[in-house]
Formats: C-alpha cells, structure tokens, sequence
C-alpha cells in the first residue's frame, strides 16, 4: 500500500463533530440511498464509474469514499481494484460494516487517511471522488498530488458541489460559511486540473442534474418512516440546496482530466 501516514487532526475532527455524526450521517443515508452520502446514490455512481472507462483489474483510488458505495459498486460491478480513503472515522466505522454486510469484507481495502496526504507515485489508474474537495481548500496542492499518484493515461473523475462565477447571494454566503465549504466555480476547477499537468477532457457544469437529484431526493424524504421534526428539517434543507441551484449561485460539477501518457510532449 503506498498510502502515508493517518489524517488524524483538526480537520478529523472538524468532520467527525460537525456534518458527518454518525447520526448526521445515517440521515443523509436514508435520502441518498444505502452506501451513498452523494447527489444521485447508486444510479449516477454507476454512471460515473462507467464514464472512468477502466479494465477490470485496474487499480482505482475512491477518495473521501464515505459509507464505501461506489468503492463497492467498482468491485462488484466492474470488476476494480480499490483503496477508498475518508478521513472521517465515523464514516470509515460504518463503512467497514457496509462492506462485510456487502459480503465484501477483504475485497476493498478501506482506509482512515486525509487526501493530502496521500503519497502514491505512478500507481493508479484512476481516481475517483465524489463531492469531497468542497471540504479541501489547497487544491493545487490536492491536484498536485492526483497527478503524481496516477500512472501515465492514468484518470481522473470527480464530482464536486461548485459555485457560480459573480457574486454570491447573502444566503448562500452564509450556508458556505456555516459548513466551512470551500467551493470553486466550473472554470475555476477546469484552470486547476490543467495547471496541475491534466488533458481537461470535460469540465462541465451539471446543475440541472443536480437539481433533478434533489427533488427526486426530496420526493424520497416525504416518504420516509422518520420522526417529523426529523422530516422537517430535512425537507427544509433540500428544498433551500433546490433554491439556491435554481437561483443560479449554487452549481455542481462533473470534471474528467487524464494524465498525459509518458510518450506526450
Ligand atoms: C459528501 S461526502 C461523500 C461521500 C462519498 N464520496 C459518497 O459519494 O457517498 C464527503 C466525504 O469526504 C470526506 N472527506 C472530507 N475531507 C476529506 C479529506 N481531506 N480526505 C479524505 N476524505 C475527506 C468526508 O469525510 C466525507 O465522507
């Protein structure tokens, strides 16, 4: 394994006290379906693990993995490689019992680590992460670090809760401030990928996607068997997420870079 050392720290914690309780978690859970933590569950992760375009036996890093769903998804499905990584131990506990109860136990390889820790050189061919960079704010330094641990034609393919370009609404100011967020625009993303040495082969702004999940999202909410006050609150934090993506300030993002082969340039 060439993963470094443990991620243990502020930012752990910051993870494991605030949005990701194990409570916080398991409700996310019920919404976005079992294993998932992410916009679309388990139908847009087959997608996006479809569009990596890899050959079974290919070795693939999941970064801030979460419950393990794609991770799993890529072993079962396509027959992958991988090491998922997520610095939250709460995520990382539920994770390993997701997986034994997948009857996967052994066949993903599971680690407590913080992405920018990550030490790899020249071995995966393919990474893939779902809405975790909003939490990261050195992302030359993350991108810097995807690139080295790639090999050559080696891919990268992440998801990522994305803002727009003008000026942001007092509300969503606030909402980016109260979770700590550290968000990039589209084009923003797309400069930092090349910069890091990546082809840029899509760069794109998915937001109708986005919004489609959420109300499929909120649909699912209204029928959960939940405490009210629960349902509530849940209902009231996807309809504000729907608001502020129709408005135009919030956007999401689907970014695919490749690692030029060794023979290129
Ligand atoms: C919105 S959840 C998405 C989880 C998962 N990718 C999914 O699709 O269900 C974001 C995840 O990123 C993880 N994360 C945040 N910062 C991280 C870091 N520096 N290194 C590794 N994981 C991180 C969080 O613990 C959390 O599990």
């Amino acid at each position: 394994m060439v993963l470094a050392h443990s991620g243990a720290g502020a930012d752990q914690a910051f993870l494991d006290s605030g949005q990701y309780t194990r409570e916080s978690i398991l409700k996310y859970e019920l919404v976005y379906g079992v294993n998932f933590v992410s916009p679309g569950g388990k139908r847009c992760a087959a997608r996006l693990i479809e569009k990596l375009d890899l050959k079974p036996g290919s070795r693939v890093l999941d970064v801030g993995c979460g419950l393990g769903g794609s991770a799993f998804l890529m072993k079962q499905k396509f027959g992958l490689n991988v090491d998922a990584i997520d610095l939250s131990d709460n995520m990382l506990e539920l994770a390993r019992l997701r997986l034994t109860e997948a009857g996967l136990a052994g066949q993903v390889s599971l680690y407590n680590q913080n992405c920018l820790d990550i030490e790899a050189k020249n071995a995966y061919d393919g990474i893939y992460s779902r809405d975790v960079f909003l939490h990261i704010k050195e992302k030359e330094r993350l991108f810097a670090i995807f690139f080295e641990a790639l090999k050559p034609s080696g891919k990268l393919l992440f998801t990522d809760y994305c803002c727009s370009e003008g000026s942001w609404s007092e509300d969503f100011t606030q909402y980016v401030k109260r979770r700590g967020y550290h968000l990039c625009s589209a084009p923003e993303y797309r400069n930092l990928i090349k910069e890091a040495g990546f082809e840029v082969v899509e760069a794109a702004d998915v937001t109708k996607q986005f919004i489609a999940f959420s109300e499929a999202e909120l649909k699912t909410i209204r029928t959960l068997d939940i405490d009210e006050n629960v349902r509530e609150s849940l209902k009231t934090d996807w309809q504000r997420k729907i608001d502020r993506a129709r408005t135009g300030t919030q956007r999401w993002g689907q970014f695919l870079g490749v690692k030029p082969s060794e023979n290129t340039g």
